[in-house]
């Protein structure tokens, strides 16, 4: 195919609005898999064309699906009026003036895979047609417009293609679908687009009245069946948004599986699309690891965690319910149960996050522990270093935030309150429950709290005159 690469293009049907989710958002947008519908339909055309040879057709809240979509690097070109398929299409007649073949893809058709979109290609060069139909039978045809081909059904060339709401009582029960995937020659589709009507139930500009337009034309239409229906569903409702995320999952976790992780209830778990995991890892049930995430081998994420963005080398132990979000965990970590770490935490080789600890923009350093109860934001903290419980960074005046710097085995006593900015020297020890305002020079001992009175007898003569009165 690479020969003629730059002949062909890939458009992406992406304007509607999607009536059938009664959503305020873009259809497109919906997520599958923690990925918006479009994001997988790109990511499958990326695979077979440069994505300044994609062409993504949008228009309802446009500016938004652009903005998803920028980091992809495709095109876009705008349908400003929703008014049917066939009217989305003939806005990128300009756009794909200088390419032999276009290759249609819907927006929410996501599962379609780049095996599929080189097979329409072959089978549409091959056959030498103007428009190639890629279709299915799924056990339940109903809402999908059915594809009716010559010679009774037998022949590889279609007649034309019969909305759902068009059907006769006799064509209800015809099983052969239209995918909304289709191949075009470039010249006849666009000699013949603007003569679909809009004489159907919705007044709109059906693109599968292209089909009996080219074929009275003259014009070969061939359909081709995908081996798998699955990969041909269109999302409409919500139920379709559900049934295809638990599929791309189900699918993500066996393939995960398959590579050496152990997954204990993987129907429990939510693994998005692109998440890596090393070989080795055990993930326990309900655990949800999300977008961007790396997980490194020989690992344990212990259940109710949550893992979103985030990098995790090998060997760390997540214990149950910890949050790890936009973060870096070194090899031999270990962490929670129920911590959170928030963006920009950066935790240290074997170094420890314990029950009820909070940490943002906190970088720990190798083996340093942070066990209990504890605030660490805008710190940076260096190597074995201890962090007594409910020690707090005051990071914040109500305007402005400030940094802690603790240097290398530093002793933090329990119940410290470090004032920011402040810095407290390498092995320096600060006593517990102490008020920190002023940096603390390396190897010093430093106390700030009020000194211990005892009165002697003081409680019990409380007593004995409380129960005078
Ligand atoms: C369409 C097909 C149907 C096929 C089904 C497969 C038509 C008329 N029907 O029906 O034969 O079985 O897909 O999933 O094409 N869109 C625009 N601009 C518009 C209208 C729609 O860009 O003006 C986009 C939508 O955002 C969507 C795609 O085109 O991504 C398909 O539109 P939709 O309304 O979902 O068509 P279906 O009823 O599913
Ligand atoms: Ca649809």
């Amino acid at each position: 195919m690479s020969d003629n690469q730059n002949n062909f293009a890939i458009a992406i049907l992406a304007a509607g609005k999607g009536t059938r989710l009664k959503s305020k958002h873009p259809k497109v947008l919906h997520e599958i898999a923690g990925k918006p519908l479009l994001g997988h339909v790109v990511a499958a055309a990326k695979h077979v064309v440069p994505a300044n040879q994609i062409f993504a057709i949008i228009g309802h809240e446009a500016g938004l699906v652009r903005a998803a979509m920028a980091s992809t690097g495709i095109e876009f070109v705008e349908q400003k009026e929703q008014r049917g398929t066939g009217h989305a299409v003939l806005q990128t007649r300009e756009a794909l003036k200088n390419f032999h073949d276009v290759l249609v893809l819907s927006g929410d058709v996501p599962l379609i895979c780049k095996e599929t979109i080189e097979r329409v290609l072959a089978f549409h060069r091959e056959s030498g047609a103007a428009m190639t139909v890629l279709t299915t039978e799924p056990a339940d045809p109903f809402g999908y417009g059915r594809v009716f081909r010559k010679d009774g059904g037998r022949s590889d060339e279609v007649e034309r293609i019969v909305e759902q709401k068009q059907l006769s009582e006799k064509q209800l029960a015809h099983r052969e679908i239209n995918s909304g995937i289709y191949a075009f020659r470039v010249k006849s589709l666009f000699a013949h687009l603007e003569e679909i009507k809009t004489d159907n139930p919705h007044g709109e500009y059906y693109l599968t009245d292209i089909v009996k337009i080219l074929a009275d034309a003259g014009e070969k239409v061939v359909a081709l069946r995908a081996d798998d229906a699955n990969e041909v569903l269109g999302v409409n409702t919500r139920q379709d948004l559900a049934q295809l995320d638990a599929q791309l999952r189900a699918d993500k976790c066996r393939a995960l599986m398959n590579a050496g992780v152990s997954i204990f209830k993987p129907e429990t778990c939510l693994i998005d699309a692109d998440v890596q995991v090393g070989p080795d890892t055990v993930i326990e049930p309900f655990v949800q690891l999300l977008g961007e995430t790396k997980i490194g081998s020989e690992c344990r994420i212990r259940s109710y965690s949550v893992v979103s963005n985030s990098t995790l080398g090998n060997n760390v132990l997540l214990r149950n319910g910890s949050i790890v979000d936009q973060s870096h965990v070194a090899d031999g970590a270990l962490l929670g149960p129920y911590c959170h770490l928030r963006p920009g935490s950066d935790i240290g080789e074997q170094a420890h996050v314990g029950n009820f600890v909070e940490t943002k923009k906190a970088k720990l350093g190798k083996g340093s522990k942070a066990n209990h109860l504890t605030y660490l934001g805008d710190a940076e903290i260096g190597t074995g270093v201890n962090i007594g419980a409910g020690t707090i960074t005051c990071n914040y005046d109500g305007v402005k935030k400030y940094g802690t710097k603790i240097g290398d085995n530093v002793f933090v006593g329990s119940d410290t309150t470090l004032v920011a900015p402040i810095e407290v020297g390498s092995g320096a020890y600060i006593g517990a429950a102490s008020c920190i305002t002023e940096n603390v020079p390396e190897d010093a001992l430093a106390v700030g709290r009020g000194r211990q009175v005892n009165k002697e007898g003081w409680a019990k003569k409380k007593r004995t005159e409380q129960k005078k009165k």
